[in-house]
């Protein structure tokens, strides 16, 4: 038998619930609020299609071919525009770079900034997907306990004057997993905090066009535009199977991002780009996200009103795909997990998303893919499974 050898940073990475998670929602008996996609009936398939023979009926040849890394042009002053016209900042398409959805950004970011044992703070609970991406490059990893109105000031005031962080990863928007959105004063805080300290504030922005109520919140790089840099991303708004997303950043960051993007993969999938641009300029994308969001709304309004009758507590997002809930004491998330499966219904336990610890007593609950219907039945098993452990 060959005896396979891995690196040393692949012991780094936390074990994941994805095959759990896989095999749950493929299985029709399970109600899964644990998976984290977007709705599939949002996506508009017959658009797309449209907008992709368009592309290679007209422009195939070139669509097909080997480009350059920084990404379709026309699809970057696309973006840079939105910026400029939705959040009122002064981007261009030189700022931006397109890459394979955004969690690249959590790869190319950590690998060009992280040396092994540098110390990277984030949000406690903090996004699952990029404590993986970041561990492959071995970082010291300090949380910040996130409140209902963004990181403990104290505590993020604390974290940025004690060391130089090789960056803070944050989610201002509809975090993911808690659906926490910051305060203005709290984003003036953060961008404060970091140009007085010279922290580098990595502002991840997958959920910042998905607010129920339609508006869009300043972000922290208005605020801070030389200390942050700002990943965005097409999978929520238009299609996650395009992989699409880009990196807003100071010049050098760019480059030196592009240096490590072009090793990885030269460059995102032309003909995906192409096929987006073409959607994009043929469709009003603030139509579409306000149905989407609108949609969102109701299934976490529904959600967060059955979680009211039961007694427990939870996050009330304004937006995004995700909140969070609290068990009642001496119930574990991961036992609500095992037995939530066998009474058919699937949630994600709270602690692989505290990197020093904790979480025990928090689920994550999704809102984005379930029906009206599904959210009834899924929560009224839910709540069976709790008392059940209570
Ligand atoms: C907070 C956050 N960032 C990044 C991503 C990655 O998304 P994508 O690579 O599809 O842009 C996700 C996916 O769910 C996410 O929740």
């Amino acid at each position: 038998m060959m005896s396979y050898r891995f690196s040393d940073r692949m012991r780094r990475v936390p074990e994941s619930f994805l095959g759990e998670l896989f095999r749950v929602s493929n299985d029709p008996d399970i109600i899964s609020f644990a998976g984290g996609l977007p709705s599939s009936a949002a996506i508009d398939v017959e658009g797309i299609t449209a907008a992709a023979k368009d592309v290679l009926e007209n422009e195939g040849r070139r669509a097909l071919q080997y480009t350059n890394t920084d990404g379709f042009l026309p699809l970057r002053e696309y973006i840079a525009r939105r910026y400029r016209e939705r959040l009122k900042i002064p981007a261009t398409a030189a700022d931006i770079q397109i890459v394979n959805g955004s969690q690249q950004c959590l790869d190319l970011v950590a690998k060009i900034l992280v040396n092994p044992g540098d110390p990277v703070g984030m949000e406690s609970p903090g996004y699952l997907g990029a404590i993986e991406a970041f561990s492959l490059y071995e970082p010291e990893f300090h949380g910040v306990p996130l409140g209902n109105t963004g990181p403990d000031p104290d505590a993020f005031a604390a974290l940025l004057s004690s060391r130089p962080l090789a960056f803070f990863y944050g989610i201002p928007n509809s975090q993911n997993p808690s659906g926490t959105t910051y305060s203005d004063t709290m984003r003036r805080a953060v961008a404060r905090m970091c140009e007085d300290t010279g922290t580098l504030f990595y502002e991840d922005d997958a959920f910042g066009e998905l607010f129920f109520d339609g508006k869009s919140r300043p972000p922290v790089k208005k605020y801070a535009p030389e200390h942050t840099i700002m990943s965005g991303s097409f999978s929520k708004i238009v299609a996650p199977g395009m992989r699409i997303g880009w990196l807003f950043a100071p010049e050098p960051i760019i480059h030196e991002f592009n240096v490590a993007k072009q090793a990885a993969d030269l460059h995102s999938n032309f003909l995906c780009q192409m096929i987006l641009h073409r959607y994009l300029e043929t469709h009003d994308l603030d139509v579409k996200v306000r149905r989407v969001a609108g949609v969102y709304g109701e299934n976490c309004r529904l959600m967060c009103d059955l979680l009211d009758d039961a007694g427990l507590l939870h996050t009330t997002p304004s937006g995004g795909m995700f909140l969070m809930a609290t068990l009642p004491p001496r119930v574990a998330a991961m036992d609500v997990f095992s037995a939530g499966i066998r009474e058919g219904v699937a949630v994600l336990p709270g602690v692989p998303f505290y990197v020093n610890g904790g979480g025990e007593d928090t689920i994550r609950l999704n809102f984005s893919t379930a029906t009206e219907e599904e959210i009834h039945e899924g929560m009224e098993r839910l709540v069976r499974v709790i008392s059940g452990l209570a």
